[in-house]
This record gives C-alpha cells, sequence and structure tokens, in this order.
C-alpha cells in the first residue's frame, strides 16, 4: 500500500505536531481518485465523522445528515450514476460520505464540511475526492440510498488508500481501464500575480508582472 500524503508527525518539544505540516497538509491536498482495494479501518472512518459533525455552518444550524457507504455494490451503483464520469471514483472508493441536508443547506456549508473531511482524511494518509451529482441525475443516486425526495443530494466524497504515487496528478480520471491514456484536467494553479490585488483592485505587488511585463502600484 502506498500512501501519498504524508500523516501529521513531526513534532516540537511539547510533543505537539508542528505548523508547518498542517500548513502543508492544507497546501498539498489534491484530489485522489484512483484507490487500493485495502479497506478503510472503522476507527479512521468514525474519526472523519466526527470532523464532519464537527463542521461549523451558519448560524450553527447544521443543516446535514451524513450516509456513511462502505457496500461495494452501492459504491459500484453510486459510480456509474447515469453515466456520469466525474463519480466514476466511487467505484473503487473503500468508502464514501454521502452528505444530506435536512434544511436549507448552502454551497459555502457543503464546501467547508467537504473540505474538512477531505482534510482529515489526508491528515491520516488516505486520498479522497468530491464526487458532485449533477442536479439532473442526483434523484438516481437519492434512489440507490433511499433518501426522501425532499433532500436534494448533491454532494458525496470518495476515501480510500491512494493506489500509487501518482495517483494525485491526474485531476480527472475519465477512463475506467486505466491502462488507457488519461484525459486529465490541468492540475496546476494559476500563478499568484494573476489573481492577487494589493488593498485597491488592479494594484498589484510590485515585481509581480501578470502578464510577463512589469505592472507598478498607484
Ligand atoms: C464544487 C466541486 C465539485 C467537484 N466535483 C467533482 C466531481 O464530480 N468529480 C470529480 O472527480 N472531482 C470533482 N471535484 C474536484 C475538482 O475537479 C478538483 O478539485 C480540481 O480539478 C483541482 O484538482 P485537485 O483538487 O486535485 O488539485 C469537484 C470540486 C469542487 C470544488
Amino acid at each position: 500500500m502506498v500512501s501519498r500524503i504524508t500523516p501529521v508527525r513531526r513534532l516540537d518539544h511539547l510533543g505537539v505536531p508542528m505548523v508547518n505540516d498542517h500548513v502543508r497538509l492544507l497546501r498539498e491536498l489534491r484530489a485522489v481518485r484512483r484507490f487500493t482495494s485495502d479497506p478503510v479501518p472503522q476507527h479512521l472512518l468514525d474519526d472523519l465523522l466526527e470532523v464532519a459533525r464537527w463542521t461549523g455552518s451558519r448560524g450553527n444550524r447544521q443543516p446535514w445528515e451524513v450516509i456513511l457507504v462502505r457496500t461495494r455494490k452501492t459504491l459500484e451503483t453510486l459510480g456509474a450514476v447515469a453515466g456520469a464520469k466525474g463519480l466514476r471514483h466511487l467505484a473503487g472508493a473503500a468508502a464514501a460520505f454521502v452528505l444530506v441536508p435536512c434544511g436549507p443547506l448552502t454551497e459555502f456549508d457543503a464546501g467547508r464540511w467537504t473540505e474538512r473531511v477531505m482534510l482529515a482524511a489526508a491528515a491520516h494518509g488516505l486520498g479522497s475526492s468530491v464526487a458532485w451529482f449533477p442536479e439532473n441525475q442526483a434523484s438516481a443516486a437519492m434512489a440507490v440510498l433511499g433518501v426522501p425526495s425532499d433532500r436534494p443530494v448533491r454532494t458525496a466524497i470518495s476515501v480510500g488508500y491512494p493506489a500509487d504515487d501518482s495517483a494525485h496528478l491526474v485531476s480527472v480520471e475519465r477512463d475506467v481501464d486505466h491502462r488507457l491514456p488519461l484525459a486529465a484536467m490541468e492540475i496546476g494553479r494559476k500563478p499568484l500575480a494573476e489573481i492577487l490585488h494589493v488593498e485597491r483592485y488592479g494594484q498589484r505587488m510590485p515585481d509581480q508582472p501578470t502578464d510577463g511585463r512589469p505592472t507598478h502600484h498607484g
């Protein structure tokens, strides 16, 4: 079993994990969509559920419930919902967390919940990825899971041990047969110079050209 994400483990003299490891965990979080067949121990899944439960929400409304899915057949069925390619990674995951709203759930709430669970997974050396059910196809997933029709499910997270050291390098894997070339989304990010404004929109950081030419304050 290969685990790409190093679990937080460097400790200071008091035995407290060093801050840099936490920041590294945040910076290095990437989607992992290929997993080994190893099961994830229940105590780790329980830990992720605790992280999910403690996620903050507007007015502390906690507008969520979660379905923990571990059955291979259900994972495969979810991964094949309406042929939505972005969901395929669910099929090979050790488990999935499906976010079920119970009340008005904003995308902000859902995003916060999702990112926390993914970060906690990474802290345990697990890989994970978002599965976002297309609005017009979510009902198929809801039927599989027995979710009432007034609880519109959109978000699930696949979790498992990364298949290999390059499992995080392809952002979206469209091919089920991994021997075939992968159609990949770019995995990089826009340079900071392209997205950063200082004090006022349009004011750039000195020495951070956006288009190859130097830019100036003022
Ligand atoms: C709202 C949202 C929906 C996403 N939906 C999917 C999805 O359905 N399937 C998938 O494989 N990845 C999904 N992703 C993951 C993104 O594709 C991924 O974060 C992005 O390509 C950057 O890759 P990285 O996280 O590996 O750096 C989603 C991410 C967000 C924020």
